[in-house]
């Protein structure tokens, strides 16, 4: 194998940052062949393993089984531990018995040191160092003009495993690639490696802005999922079908008539670090979503306006700019919750500061927005401009913040500002200095309307390797960057949602959107998936790319809508509006220097398509919400693979165009051009599906070209659920707080169906600390809808009325409809639909967090 060093030296002007950045190029970035450890790791055949469990030291202690393994040639010896941890899950550590220099372990992406129940590995290749022809990159690697110089020698580890009568396996976020995972061939992996990707390949297994570490493999019969809690540089090689063919292959006619089981060979591969993986044993995929969020916590419940729709731009110009956008929305009728304002917001890429010509007064521009009811967004990135008179420099600086080059002096880049330092998130005291940087009394001219986005934190750095930080670089504790790469972007969002908790004295829900992350991020805010481009192939792609961020734990996490690099086409745009109200972030963005793109410049047939989109997402919001607080209180999917909705039906195990909101919505969006139908996969024996808008129905299973207009995306309601909505939207969520709700109540084949609603104040954490919530349950049976409490626990009342019920799949006319209530009992008007099989209730007025039943006779 041989190494092809031909990238090119990256040269970006901090000034003109555009220039010399290439779309779709990947020659700015390693491929595998060109990544040393992954040569080395290459040598070792999966059937060959040096290593030889020595069984005379295997010992069982606390329900920790132990035992050494030595290298057959160079007997290092290594120690495996077998943990049981409580819930389903095995834990495997391979570390040195005795290492030259202590192995990263990776600290806080476990909320806690599982509790047990009641490492096969490669460390270290000793290859003879020949440091005049390194071939293997052992003690340095050269890409292109930039050369890591490897101080402690070369250190990666490795695994295989096969997984038996698998055929699918999906996750390990982030790749611009499709939902189902593929084979990944001869000399290709997965690359786990966050990085700056500009206007990435897509359908690419090249490593983009974030990582998680998580693979998860289903069968009709048995769900599971490899957890590699590494957070050094990862590949990882997927072969499927090898027992098929060295079955069919064989010479032997008796193994030949064997009925050949698929199965996939995986082997996990990391630069540094230990072995150090959780095998969640499922069975089914949620008790594998579970077993995950036991490790890594779940996603946090995020704040009522950061589900509505955010306007993002580089830039909104100055003050005026965003008075006049903010209207706009206002004018034209289209609801929306946060204004974001992107780097040329500072006074010269100076994070927590503000340019003092187009911003002089940003109180009075946020108080404008406090009293629309709206927020603001702004960008604080991690690199730090060097100028000995910004305060935030002075002080990082004097305190030692700053991650040090190899010679321990601070590590300077190009970034954004220019030459810049970058914070060391690694270090407790940088996290705690950084996160008091949002207190209201430092951050000059900031109100409590304003919140945060991370960006850049992969980390990107323009003039390095790869435009991100050499492994070189020297963090807290003097670890390498290269031992915890992946987890830069992660720490930071960690210390900016904290400092957003303090600012509020412990008593408000933090909302940060990071472009890099790792496991565990969803404990900190929203992800999304950077910077994609004004084309239909990255609209298509959003949904895989979601889907894959979803089954791993990230709930909150979105697409720039319209594309951010170019200008989509109004159709695009439209399409775009469409699906990205269907998916969990809802953030329009653009590129600076493309066409403007507020919602309403487009024609008034477009301002409509796009405001009906929007619209409707608010109506949805309480759908949304209580998907949220599932995802936060039992680590249900807001976003979810048919696979996991309908586990046994392998039809839909593949499938990415299509995908369920919660249970209950079946969301299919229109992701080509001039289409005037599509084709959508009704899952599930005995289901019924009612169009959302129109209510007809169709039986699954069941495949079907559904004829589509501009006017919306199909999407459909499952039999058997109950979906919470709003009658009408206001100007923002928080206008919206007393305004009516409504029930559409999809009756299935049994004529059941149930539904749930949570409420609480919206942005506050007295859900958390005090109960100030509620939870209530939906049931329809026997002709009778029930409102109950799901959660006895709960103390929030709201003054809020259920004004309509849509009981969908009512098979006759009713006589009579009463509702009984603590008011009493009241005979209702009524209409109903014969064709439809739908009956409409519209003037209710129950109080929709309290006890009563519907009686339909
Ligand atoms: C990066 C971000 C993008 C942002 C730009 C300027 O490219 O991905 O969203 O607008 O930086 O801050």
């Amino acid at each position: 194998m041989t190494s092809q060093e031909s990238a090119p030296n990256l040269t970006v002007q901090a000034e003109d940052p555009l220039e010399g950045l290439l779309l779709e190029d990947k020659s700015q970035f390693k491929t595998c062949s060109q990544i040393g450890f992954y040569r080395r790791q290459k040598l070792l055949h999966p059937d060959q393993s040096p290593y030889l469990a020595q069984l005379d030291t295997l010992k069982t202690e606390n329900g920790i089984a132990t035992l050494n393994i030595i290298h057959q040639r160079t007997k290092v010896p290594l120690q495996l531990q077998v943990i049981a941890v409580e819930g389903n899950i095995v834990r495997l550590k391979i570390k040195e018995l005795s290492p030259l220099k202590p192995r990263y372990e990776v600290p806080d992406v476990l909320v806690k040191e599982p509790t047990t129940e009641r490492e096969p590995a490669e460390t270290d290749i000793k290859v003879q160092p020949d440091k005049s022809e390194d071939v293997f990159g052992l003690w340095k690697e050269k890409f292109g003009d930039f050369v890591d110089i490897k101080a402690h020698g070369p250190s990666s580890v490795g695994l295989d495993f096969t997984l038996h009568g698998f055929e699918n396996v999906y996750g390990l976020p982030e790749h611009a690639d499709i939902h189902c995972l593929k084979d990944t061939g001869e000399n290709e992996a997965y690359r786990l490696y966050n990085l700056d990707v500009y206007g990435y390949c897509v359908y690419d297994k090249m490593g983009t802005y974030g990582s998680v570490p998580l693979l998860l493999a289903h069968k009709p019969s048995y769900t599971c999922g490899i957890f590699w809690l590494n957070a050094s540089e990862t590949l990882v090689e997927i072969h499927s079908k090898a027992a098929l063919q060295s079955h069919l292959q064989s010479n032997s006619p008796d193994i030949r008539k064997q009925k050949a089981v698929p199965k996939m060979d995986i082997r996990w591969m990391s630069e540094s670090g230990i072995v150090d993986v959780f095998l969640l044993l499922g069975p089914m995929p949620q008790n594998v979503f579970n077993q995950y969020a036991q490790l890594t916590g779940t996603q946090i419940l995020p704040p009522l306006f950061s589900l509505g729709y955010h306007q993002c731009r580089w830039n909104y110009e100055d003050e005026a700019d965003v008075e006049a956008v903010d209207s706009g929305f206002d004018e034209h009728n289209i609801p929306y919750d946060v204004f974001w304002l992107d780097i040329e917001h500072t006074d010269g890429k100076r994070y927590f500061t503000w340019d003092p010509d187009r911003f002089p007064d940003p109180v009075k521009m946020q108080n404008k927005l406090r009293e629309k009811r709206r927020k603001l967004v702004v960008i604080s990135d991690p690199h730090i401009k060097v100028d000995p008179n910004y305060t935030l420099y002075a002080e990082a600086n004097e305190r030692g913040y700053f991650v040090k080059d190899r010679e321990m002096q601070n590590f300077e880049g190009s970034c954004w500002p220019g030459v810049s330092s970058y914070i060391d998130f690694t270090n407790p005291a940088a996290r705690e200095w950084y996160s008091s940087q949002f207190s209201l009394d430092k951050y000059k001219n900031a109100t409590d309307i304003l919140f945060v986005w991370n960006d850049m934190n992969e980390p990107s750095v323009f003039d390095a390797p790869e435009m991100t930080m050499p492994k070189d670089a020297v963090h807290h504790q003097g670890w390498e960057h290269r031992d915890l790469h992946n987890l830069y972007g992660f720490y930071q969002q960690m210390s900016t949602s904290d400092g957003l908790i303090q600012r509020s004295g412990g008593k408000e829900r933090p909302f940060v959107l990071t472009r890099s992350f790792f496991a565990g991020s969803q404990r900190y805010g929203a992800v999304w998936t950077g910077d994609n481009k004004a084309e239909w192939k990255y609209l298509k792609i959003s949904v895989p790319m979601l889907l894959s961020l979803s089954v791993t734990g990230i709930a909150f996490c979105g697409a720039d809508v319209g594309g951010f690099v170019g200008d989509p086409d109004p159709e695009l745009l439209v399409r775009w509006y469409q699906a990205g109200s269907f998916q969990p972030f809802f953030r329009g963005h653009a590129m600076q220097g493309t066409k403007r793109r507020e919602p309403w410049l487009f024609g008034e047939e477009n301002t409509l398509l796009i405001r009906k989109a929007i619209k409707e997402r608010y109506t949805l919001l309480p759908y949304w919400y209580l998907l949220f607080y599932r995802a936060y209180r039992t680590a249900e999917l807001v976003m979810r693979p048919l696979w996991v909705e309908f586990s046994k039906y392998q039809d839909a195990f593949a499938l990415e165009s299509q995908y369920m909101l919660g249970n209950a919505l079946l969301v299919a969006p229109v992701l080509d051009p001039g289409v005037k139908s599509i084709d959508v996969l009704f899952p599930g024996t005995g289901e019924y599906w009612y169009d959302f808008r129109t209510y007809t129905l169709v039986k699954g299973p069941h495949r079907q070209k559904v004829a589509v207009t501009l006017e919306e995306i199909p999407v459909f309601q499952r039999g058997g659920s109950i979906i919470p909505m709003r009658t009408a939207v206001g100007k923002s969520t928080a206008w919206m707080g007393s305004s009516p709700y409504e029930l559409h109540v999809a009756l299935d084949r049994k004529g059941l169906a149930v539904g749930e609603l949570y409420v609480d104040d919206g942005y506050s954490l007295q859900y958390l600390h005090e109960h100030m919530y509620s939870h209530r349950r939906f049931t329809f049976s026997k002709n009778v809808l029930r409102s109950s409490s799901a959660d006895k626990e709960g103390r929030y009342t709201v003054d809020c009325i259920l004004e309509k019920v849509y009981i969908i799949g009512l098979k006759k006319s009713p006589s009579k409809v009463t509702a009984h209530c603590s008011g009493g009992k009241k005979t209702m008007e009524f209409t109903y639909n014969n064709q439809l099989c739908l009956l409409s209730l519209e003037n209710l007025s129950l109080q929709v967090c309290a006890d009563w039943e519907i009686h339909i006779a």
